[in-house]
């Protein structure tokens, strides 16, 4: 949980600025720091199931006692334990969310991450200087396996929280229908449209390494019937013609306009008359929510360090698509992915 000030803290910093709230900024990448380290020492899950002494846990983890009540007095300080008798176990919030929820990964969330402060966010001061990036992220992701189904498994988790959201606004006409989706990677939302529509056809277009996750996906729902998983680049080859949808989900912030409107051209080819394109990314502007705004802005950063991307407005992306020739544009607000929208527009 971030660090939460009382009715007083929250005063000094935020109502009368008596105090430099950058401090609450340090304390939040600390509790990051001490959460991801919990996760990979295996604290949770022991402490799932019993309440422990330190030494009682230091032992069965094979742990330095003095590091691991260090590290246990600074996790009950931030809401992750609870300690009473001298006997800690997980708090209601990190049960829920570190081992009872199904969809949220920790283990990909906070490797991703620490990989992400390790190699790429010491650039960030040169990057913004110069414009220039000395690595490009995808060949960075994709030289670890271990590294690419992090990431894969990451974004599979928002998949998993708002798919059956974004499926809900996504209608296929009835009969045989096929779908291609861009950049699918993991494949939850190809196997989730597979699911809903029994006669749909889908096709994943992503990298090799991208695919090896979405071909556990499309296994594990034994769909390898109906879903394809075509490698290759999404500029450079062929998209095929005559889909009735096709998704960029989470694609075009990688990009600037121009390149979203050249993808954009591309889905029009492809798609049927009367056919879809859905794109599904946050959507900067009228954000209800300081946090989720805030969240937005501090993700955008990111998505420029990693690969010039950024985060479009509600006006750019009708703008795109209109220039393309798209009709009929929507945007869906979904309420299990706030900042997130998905905007529908139909080839004329
Ligand atoms: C941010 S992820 C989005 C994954 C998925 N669509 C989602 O919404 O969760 C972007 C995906 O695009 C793929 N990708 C990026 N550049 C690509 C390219 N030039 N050709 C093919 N796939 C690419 C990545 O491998 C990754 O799977």
């Amino acid at each position: 949980m971030p660090v939460k000030p009382n009715i007083v803290e929250r005063a000094a910093f935020y109502t009368f600025d008596a105090a430099p709230s950058t401090i609450l900024d340090l304390a939040g990448l600390f509790a990051y720091q001490a959460v991801s380290t919990a996760n990979e020492l295996g604290l949770f899950q022991p402490l799932a199931k019993q309440p422990y002494s330190p030494q009682e846990l230091a032992d069965q983890l094979h742990l330095q006692e003095r590091g691991l009540v260090t590290l246990l007095e600074a996790l009950a300080a931030i809401g992750y334990v609870d300690v009473a008798n001298g006997r800690y176990k997980n708090s209601k919030m990190a049960q829920k969310w570190l081992i009872e929820d199904a969809h949220f990964d920790a283990e990909a969330l906070f490797c991703f991450w620490n990989a992400a402060s390790r190699d790429l966010s010491p650039h960030m001061v040169e990057v913004i200087r110069s414009g220039e990036r000395p690595f490009d992220f995808y060949e960075w992701v994709e030289a670890d396996p271990a590294l690419s189904d992090w990431y894969q498994r990451m974004l599979m988790m928002n998949a998993k929280m708002g798919g059956a959201d974004v499926v809900k606004h996504l209608s296929v006409p009835t009969g045989n229908t096929r779908l291609l989706d861009v950049g699918g990677g993991h494949g939850t939302y190809t196997t989730l449209m597979c699911q809903k529509y029994p006669l749909l056809h889908g096709t994943i277009l992503d990298s090799y390494a991208g695919l090896e996750t979405g071909r556990q996906t499309v296994a594990q729902n034994n769909l390898q019937e109906r879903i394809t998983l075509q490698k290759g680049d999404m500029f450079e080859s062929a998209w095929g013609e005559g889909f009735d949808l096709i998704l960029l989900f989470n694609v075009l912030h990688q990009f600037d306009l121009d390149t979203g409107v050249s993808l954009l051209e591309k889905a029009y080819s492809a798609l049927k008359p009367g056919g879809k394109v859905a794109v599904l990314d946050q959507v900067a502007g009228k954000v209800s929510g300081s946090a989720t705004n805030a969240l937005i802005r501090l993700v955008a950063m990111q998505y420029y360090l990693f690969a010039d991307g950024r985060v479009f407005s509600r006006d750019d992306l009708t703008h795109m698509a209109g220039k393309v020739g798209f009709g009929t544009i929507q945007f869906h607000n979904l309420r299990n992915l706030p900042g997130n929208s998905l905007i529908t527009a139909v080839r004329q």
